[in-house]
């Protein structure tokens, strides 16, 4: 196994305060977010916590628990390891709540990993002595991790990883798996069965939830004449045998998200599978940010308070307020070509391919132009007063184009990272494309938070010896979705944006979600 040495004990400086992501409407990160826990028992261990010299049950943290007193707040950090890491976007967020430190990251990419030593380097990571792994996890023995880290199977509270996601990506191409048993999604599995963590949290994108073990190409679909599907090729289909090797004494709460609504400046839409051997029933909040709720169709702007917002919901944070402040002296950047820029130049903010004149768009869309939907990205020119689309790894594609607001490029690496809500102290490695890739594949550092403090929660009960719910009442898988869906289309009409201010939409489109919970219950 290749990576850093164990853990060590020197000191590190903080250079990034949490400070950084205590912007309006974003809760401030945990005092203490960068204080690392200095003391190891044994070499490869991590301390019990800060007060506590054993690794004993208590833990030790709440004063309460050592006096005998019925403890009310846990304080200490819970363990996390982390696989598939990429620039921790994800761990950031966990580590946030002040809650985790992460004792080992696990990514292959060079690039990625040095990222990971800078800024632990820096002060950047709850724990100091965190071990940067940089292997193919289809490679890595779970059993050595442990040994190195000094863990045996069971105590480590949390793993977490976000297997790529390209193949069930319904935004590239949609390749699927043949063979899904030897695919990351069945390694991160392994790591489970092995590891045994308390929880587990991995994340992916939405298509996973309908992709299918096997490809029918679509001219041989039953709707084209075709046989009917296998269930090998029915939708879903890699979720189902996912969840039959998931081992049995794991439950599993899966929700799909929008790290939009729950206040970061960004529509993106996410699945976080929560696992548990614990028998316990994870909750997801419940979104904190919206859209106004329609009481008036005819008298609404998207955003404004007066149209009557969703009760106790705040407003979508936008992309203004995410870049609010920043000066770049020397940005990295993936900028369009003169070709590019000679069409973006005559799309106005908040619009796309639409707000062109109907030649130039067909000159310059191709084959595009004529496709039916999948389009919204071309030749899209941002908006200050909406929340940014989906920060991508390439901003300078034609198809699935960033161009900031008001000046004919594409958005800065610095820039994107605020939209995901990396620290600006948070800096990336490597050469221009891959420090986009890094952002670009990020979990939200929000949505990473928003997980981390359900997950502090529920271990805090754990620990606590609160009454969990008992396993077998509950149903092995539960699927809740989480108004994840943003129509984003009633934002955009004939290439005019509606928004804060303006003209109103009056087709009595604007509105609250159609669907906001959803709930199914499998395996029960
Ligand atoms: C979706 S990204 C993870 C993003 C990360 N959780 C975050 O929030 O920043 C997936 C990461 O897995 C890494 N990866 C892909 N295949 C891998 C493998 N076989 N072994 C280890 N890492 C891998 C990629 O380089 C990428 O950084």
């Amino acid at each position: 196994m290749s990576g850093d040495p164990g853990p060590r004990s020197d000191t590190r400086h903080s250079t990034w305060r949490p400070g950084a992501l205590a912007k309006p409407g974003f809760p401030s990160l945990a005092p203490g977010f960068l204080r690392a826990v200095k003391t190891y028992k044994r070499a490869g261990r991590p301390a019990a916590g800060p007060y506590c010299e054993t690794r004993c049950h208590c833990r030790g943290v709440a004063s309460g628990v050592m006096s005998g007193a019925p403890p009310t707040r846990m304080t200490q950090r819970y363990t996390v390891v982390s696989l598939f890491s990429g620039a921790m976007g994800l761990d950031i967020g966990l580590e946030g709540t002040g809650r985790f430190q992460t004792l080992a990251a696990v990514e292959k990419e060079p690039a990625f990993c040095d990222t990971i030593r800078l800024n632990r380097d820096q002060g950047g990571t709850a724990h100091e002595g965190l071990v940067v792994v940089e292997s193919d996890v289809g490679h890595l023995c779970p059993e050595d991790l442990m040994a190195r880290l000094g863990l045996e199977a069971g105590e480590v509270d949390l793993l977490v990883g976000g297997p790529p996601c390209q193949a069930f990506s319904t935004s590239g191409r949609r390749a699927s798996v043949q063979d899904p048993r030897g695919t990351l999604l069945w390694d991160f599995l392994r790591f489970v069965a092995i590891m045994r963590p308390k929880y587990f949290l991995m994340e992916n994108v939405r298509g996973l939830m309908s992709a299918a073990l096997r490809h029918r190409p679509i001219h041989l679909r039953p709707e084209k004449g075709g046989p009917a599907l296998d269930p090998d090729e029915m939708p879903g289909s890699v979720l189902r045998l996912f969840l039959e090797d998931l081992q049995g004494d794991y439950r599993l709460d899966i929700f799909e998200v929008n790290a939009a609504n729950y206040g970061a400046p960004q529509i993106r839409e996410r699945v976080l599978f929560f696992g548990n051997r614990v028998g316990d029933l994870i909750e997801f909040p419940a979104p904190t940010h919206g859209v106004p709720k329609a009481t008036k169709s005819d008298n609404l702007t998207l955003f404004s308070e007066e149209g009557g917002l969703a009760e106790s919901l705040l407003p979508f944070r936008t992309l203004g307020e995410a870049l609010e402040g920043l000066v770049e002296e020397d940005p990295v950047t993936l900028d369009f070509s003169p070709r590019k820029k000679s069409f973006l130049a005559m799309v106005p903010p908040g619009s796309n391919w639409r707000a062109l004149p109907p030649e130039v768009a067909e000159l310059s869309m191709g084959r595009a132009y004529h496709a039916k939907g999948g389009r919204s990205g071309w030749w899209r020119r941002l908006s200050m007063d909406l929340p940014s689309p989906t920060i991508v790894t390439m901003p300078n594609h034609a198809s699935t184009a960033l161009c900031h607001p008001t000046e004919t490029r594409a958005l800065t690496l610095r820039e994107c990272a605020r939209i995901q809500e990396f620290p600006d102290e948070w800096e990336f490695v490597g050469r221009p494309v891959e420090q986009f890739a890094q952002v670009g594949n990020a979990v939200p550092v929000r949505l990473g938070q928003v997980a981390g403090q359900v997950l502090a929660d529920r271990l805090d009960s754990l620990e606590m010896g609160r009454a969990l719910l008992v396993g077998d009442k509950l149903p092995p898988v539960r699927q809740v979705y989480l108004q994840s869906h943003i129509r984003t289309r009633r934002w955009y009409k004939d290439g005019t944006t509606y928004i804060r201010g303006t003209e109103c939409d009056t087709s009595s489109d604007y509105g609250p979600p159609r669907t906001t919970r959803k709930e199914t219950v499998r395996g029960s």
